[in-house]
């Protein structure tokens, strides 16, 4: 019997619920003994994917306390296809793609194909999700009998950055808070973390060449109280990542199968920066932390060699620091007031030859030119940059990858002129936005509409122009966080949105049902949440 059901697929009284939803089940009857089977690992595969199988063997045996052995035996492909192994099999397969995944459940064993590392985690993370909430705890399920149904799953992303961002400058995150964002990222097939590292009310990564980036701007002496603009608590706050932090955190991200993406906002978001080193703005200063949200006039003097000198240093660093191949250099919101009156600003446009024209003014031309300068220096050390959909104003160097925030158009346009770019628009991807128009009955935010729904239905190749689909890298959310001070509140607004952001990232259209979804979200995922210790929102 050959059951082909794509969205609910039952096996006895067993049914698959897996998010995101994988391209294609089939369910070919009978069970698989999963409680006790061994863990059999290619000697093909590197060290960082047989320790994905040895993690995945000792959860098994952690959570059900029947030992699951791990084994690295020879011939291993030999062995399954003469029937000779038992349990799970994990084996090298390199005609499949670096995310893609292939899983055959028999009643003797269960063989996972994958080609590299990033095939087998989400291979292991599908199989955990088919398998009771309790994989995903301590020690929940001693003499419990866990089966898995026979089927055959083939499953690969529909996109290759699949972002989530996270804001620590308005607020800060321990790196703990940061762990457990990515913990959830991962059991939902994310792999990219967005990490917005400095903005105008704090500066958080360590820099060694500026020590007082984080000694005086990772700190501001108040904060506006809830939505009133004219209040201010007068109380202290700040933190910062020291470098060794960092690098937990990219090692930490790493074996998740997660890139970090940092970004330093430049030339608007650096009060922070300007706090402690006033030589970088226009007018010198003094210059403060901000106490408040929204846009600041102030922003880096790109008029002077200093400002450049100081960016390519903090880069520099920023470079070393993280493996990843983007660095995003922000460049969103940048106010032009102060440059339109600094003479540094005016003879760096007179000696570059820039002018207004009916589009832009020679100011907006002058951010082009940092970016450009920024893109070029860190291309020197192997990096490309992404950006915010303002850095499309003027030109824009190619190789440049565009962050689509206001709406959509900025993405198209981007892609319809060559550029690589990622969907993040507010509209659908803003989870610092509401999620009821009951707002009192939600935590004080920043406004805004985005329930679980909105985001479901993101479709980012709407309306796309004929041939630059394939410009469009993938989609991400942001999780701004102005109004947002606890890792409990941060959670409840990244959950369980988090978990339709991931269909829309991974699945294609024909995949997607939201109905399907709510009920897998009502059936297990929000139990596995619970599970883990997530704070969410509860379902309308
Ligand atoms: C942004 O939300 N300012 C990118
Ligand atoms: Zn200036």
């Amino acid at each position: 019997m050959l059951l082909l059901l794509p969205l609910a697929v039952f096996a006895k009284d067993q049914v698959i619920r897996i998010v995101p939803q994988p391209e294609s089940i089939e369910l070919v009857g009978g069970t698989f003994k999963a409680i006790g089977a061994g863990v059999n690992c290619d000697a093909a595969f590197d060290a960082a994917s047989r320790m994905v199988a040895q993690d995945f063997a000792a959860r098994m045996s952690l959570v059900t306390g029947k030992v699951s052995s791990f084994a690295v035996p020879f011939g291993i492909t030999a062995s399954v296809e003469a029937g000779k192994i038992k349990g799970f099999v994990f084996i090298r397969d390199t005609r499949l793609a670096d995310e893609e995944y292939r899983i055959e459940i028999g009643r003797k064993s269960a063989v996972v194909r994958a080609s590299g590392f990033a095939g087998l985690r989400y291979a292991v993370e599908t199989i955990k999700q088919m398998l009771p909430e309790a994989i995903y705890g301590r020690n929940g399920a001693v003499n419990a009998d866990w089966y898995l149904p026979c089927a055959v799953i083939s499953d690969k992303p529909r996109f290759s950055y699949r972002g989530m961002h996270l804001d620590c400058a308005r607020h800060f995150f321990s790196v703990d808070a940061v762990k457990r964002y990515l913990d959830v990222m991962a059991v939902y097939k994310l792999n990219r973390f967005h990490w917005h590292l400095s903005d105008d009310q704090g500066w958080r990564v360590e820099i060694k060449r500026y020590p007082e980036l984080t000694l005086i701007g990772g700190y501001r002496s108040g904060t506006m109280i809830g939505r009133d603009f004219n209040s201010d608590d007068g109380i202290r706050y700040g933190g910062y990542y020291t470098q060794d932090q960092i690098r937990e955190v990219v090692d930490y991200a790493a074996r998740l199968g997660i890139t970090v993406v940092p970004e330093i906002d430049l030339p608007g978001h650096m009060l922070a920066a300007m706090s402690a080193y006033p030589w970088l703005g226009c007018s010198g200063g003094p210059y403060e932390a901000w106490h408040k949200w929204g846009v600041a006039d102030q922003v880096l003097c790109a008029g002077k060699e200093s400002t450049y000198e100081f960016l390519e240093n903090v880069l520099s660093e920023i470079a070393d620091l993280f493996p990843g191949e983007y660095i995003h250099i922000g460049g969103d919101e940048c106010p032009k007031t102060e440059w339109e009156d600094c003479p540094h600003c005016q003879a760096k446009i007179a000696e570059l030859g820039l002018k207004d024209d009916d589009r832009f003014s020679a100011e907006q031309y002058l951010q082009c030119y940092v970016t450009a300068r920024m893109q070029d220096f860190l291309a020197g050390k192997g990096k490309k940059i992404i950006g915010w959909d303002e850095i499309l104003e003027g030109e824009l160097a190619k190789g440049a990858t565009v962050m689509s925030w206001r709406g959509v158009d900025g993405g198209k346009e981007a892609a319809s002129h060559g550029f690589d770019a990622i969907m993040t628009p507010t509209s659908y991807c803003y989870f610092d936005y509401m999620q009821s128009k009951d707002t009192d009955k939600e935590p004080v935010g920043i406004g805004g509409f985005v329930p679980l729904e909105k985001i479901y239905g993101f479709e980012p190749l709407e309306g796309m122009p004929e041939g630059a689909g394939k410009h469009i890298l993938g989609v991400q959310a942001n999780l701004w966080t102005e109004y947002i001070a606890t890792e409990e509140h941060l959670q409840y607004m990244l959950l369980p949105r988090l978990l339709a952001l991931s269909e829309v990232q991974w699945c294609c259209p024909e995949n997607k049902d939201f109905d399907g979804f709510r009920s897998k979200l009502v059936e297990h995922e929000l139990k596995i949440l619970d599970i883990m210790g997530y704070n969410y929102r509860r379902l309308d």
